[in-house]
């Protein structure tokens, strides 16, 4: 880990699980079996029903808090929404935007995505930005053109200073919940091009600097070496997360050669 120039960060998507208790004691199992001195950073995102309960969970910890979404708009009449400013009531300093199960099933375009990203940095929230292509557009060699257009649309309007705290998750689709993970070369090649568009969409500086997660079916068993590719930087983890002794484990992932 301490090979990495960039800070690692493993983060538990735990999509539409768990009631507030259930959060709590998983939130804390987590919390407890961080080894000391770990010096990756941990982050948790469950349902918004559970953030507050969490968030007092983890008080005293390092771990992050983060929405798995949320709206664009400040206040108002939005039945069902929740805004920026609420998730940093209830303890967030992340939100994921964009993740496929938002584009795909809710139907969030590269527009709304943009609109929510840049709430995000309005309200001082780090953006966990998903992208990824689905198995039809890597199979027809579409991967590169889907995470240029993903990237440069939620981006789109803006500037370098505002994105440094920016963290990209690449996410193929076909991966997600489907316990067939990329494999490492994958994604290393997939994390090397997301890199070198942020350089050219903005500098070499914010590029090197900017976090690029790897997601879908990260397990125990296969942290190891994705970790060990020099652009990924850490891990969006959802089944997996779900069990604190096997998200443990992938927290403490160890950096095997591969080459
Ligand atoms: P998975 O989900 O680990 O269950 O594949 C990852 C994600 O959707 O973030």
């Amino acid at each position: 880990m301490a090979s990495k120039m960039r800070k690692t960060l493993i983060a538990g998507n735990w999509k539409m699980h768990n009631t507030a208790k259930e959060s709590v004691d998983l939130a804390s199992s987590v919390k407890n079996g961080v080894r000391p001195g770990y010096a990756g950073q941990v982050m948790m995102a469950p349902s918004f029903t559970s953030l507050h309960q969490v968030a007092a969970a983890l008080k005293g910890s390092d771990i992050l808090l983060a929405a798995q979404d949320m709206s664009w708009e400040d206040k108002g009449a939005f039945t069902g929404a929740v805004a920026p400013g609420q998730i940093k009531d209830a303890g967030c300093t992340h939100v994921l935007i964009g993740h496929s199960e938002r584009r795909s099933i809710f139907g969030e375009s590269d527009q709304v995505i943009n609109k929510k990203l840049a709430a995000a940095l309005r309200h001082g929230l780090v953006p966990v930005l998903c992208v990824g292509e689905t198995l039809a557009e890597r199979e027809s060699q579409k991967t590169y053109r889907v995470l240029e257009t993903q990237v440069s649309g939620a981006l789109a309007g803006r500037k370098a200073e505002e994105l440094s705290t920016l963290i990209i998750a690449y996410e193929p689709v076909w991966a997600i919940g489907t316990g067939k993970n990329a494999t490492p070369d994958q994604a290393q090649d997939a994390h090397i091009f997301i890199r070198k568009l942020a350089g050219r969409l903005y500098s070499p500086a914010l590029a090197d600097g900017m976090r690029i997660l790897y997601g879908g079916s990260v397990k125990a068993d296969n942290v190891d070496e994705i970790m060990a590719q020099p652009d990924v930087d850490g891990a969006l983890v959802g089944g997996a997360s779900l069990k604190a002794d096997g998200f443990l484990r992938i927290i403490h992932f160890q950096e095997v050669i591969t080459k």
